[in-house]
């Protein structure tokens, strides 16, 4: 039954975490850089590897002050896919570290950490215990990615669906932009539209013929009538704007996860991604898996954004099926395997 120390520097959060093999988190702290590149509207990846070089190893140093040496099995760490400045920061430190106390080290793929994130839970708080069946569809929504998987099994997840252009989280954050909102834009859209009790439609359906995502659109459509607003119009119509501009891109997602599982029979569906802390988001997953009677899990808000459990999870498991790598473990993009961002079939 492993516990392990999972790093997480793949962007913009320096993230830490001790987690034991059945998803309990007994530790989890993070710096978050948003002020750091708010003025830039964006990650800015030399200021994110520099912040991370700060920001490591104190939080290791807390995390032992809870949590004894003696009783962490193994190191994981993010080390594919993401920047590569920022990954470097977690992997060297993880290998030192692994050298230094003689730990197992296990590098993960930061999107398959997303889509097992549902199954982390905090210390003493779970009350039934959950378990993923297989074959299972996996939606990973994030700021970098919204992709759909065919899941098999740990290590075993075949990308069936991605965007043709932007992410939905990014989405997201360039309209908050347009509209004068702080970055990460996804969260204040999301409080601005829950506040929202005038229904309106500014905004076409999103289509695409096959099974992909596309949000330029969306994007134009918002840059425009922006543009062709006064401020104070703007102003007046802000709440209903973001709810218009967060259904209709809530819409597209569902209409894709829709068509994917009408395509193949699943026994579970998994959602994680910072995206998935969506209020509006969470309540159509819930309606949509009664209508089909298929159980959908989606993590716990504090874990939807990135953080290092789900890497120190993952990692676990990695471990527990004999997996491991050696201080020689590549990092993104030479470990990124050639063929998980290649579209299968469903
Ligand atoms: O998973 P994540 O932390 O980073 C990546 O791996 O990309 O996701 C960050 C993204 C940002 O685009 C952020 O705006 C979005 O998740 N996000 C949200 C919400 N919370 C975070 N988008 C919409 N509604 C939210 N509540
Ligand atoms: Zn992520």
């Amino acid at each position: 039954m492993p516990t392990t120390l999972g790093i997480e520097t793949s962007c913009d959060d320096c993230s830490v975490s001790v987690v034991r093999d059945n998803g309990e988190v007994l530790f989890l702290n993070q710096d978050q850089q948003d002020q750091i590149h708010q003025k830039f509207g964006g990650v800015v990846p030399e200021l994110a590897s520099r912040q991370h070089e700060n920001q490591l190893l104190p939080l290791i140093e807390q995390a032992l002050k809870q949590i004894p040496l003696s009783s962490i099995d193994l190191i994981a760490v993010t080390n594919r896919p993401g920047l590569l400045g920022a990954l470097l920061v977690g992997c060297v430190t993880a290998k030192s570290l692994s050298l230094c106390w003689n730990k197992p080290l296990v590098g993960v793929n930061h999107i398959e950490a997303h889509i097992f994130s549902p199954l982390l839970f905090k210390k003493g708080r779970r009350k039934k215990k959950l378990k993923i069946q297989f074959p299972a569809l996996a939606f990973v929504v994030s700021g970098g990615h919204t992709c759909l998987f065919r899941v098999n099994g740990i290590g075993q997840s075949l990308l069936i669906a991605k965007t043709r252009d932007d992410s939905a989280g990014e989405a997201f954050d360039k309209f908050a932009r347009l509209m004068g909102l702080k970055w990460p834009g996804g969260p204040l859209i999301d409080s601005l539209a829950q506040r929202n009790k005038k229904k309106e439609k500014f905004f076409s359906k999103i289509k695409t013929n096959d099974l992909s995502f596309s949000f330029s659109g969306i994007k134009s459509q918002g840059q425009r009538l922006l543009a062709n607003s006064s401020k104070k119009n703007i102003e007046k119509i802000k709440l209903s704007l973001c709810d218009s501009y967060q259904t209709t891109i809530v819409d597209h997602l569902m209409d894709k996860l829709n068509m994917a599982f009408e395509q193949k029979a699943v026994k579970q569906v998994l959602v994680g991604g910072g995206v998935s802390a969506n209020s509006f988001f969470r309540n159509q997953l819930k309606q949509w898996s009664d209508m089909k009677s298929v159980p959908c899990l989606f993590p716990e808000k504090s874990f939807c954004t990135d953080n290092g459990a789900m890497i120190a999870w993952l990692g676990g498991q990695y471990f527990l099926n004999g997996e491991k790598d050696n201080l020689k473990m590549p990092c993104a993009p030479t470990a990124l395997k050639k063929d998980f961002f290649k579209i299968h079939k469903l």
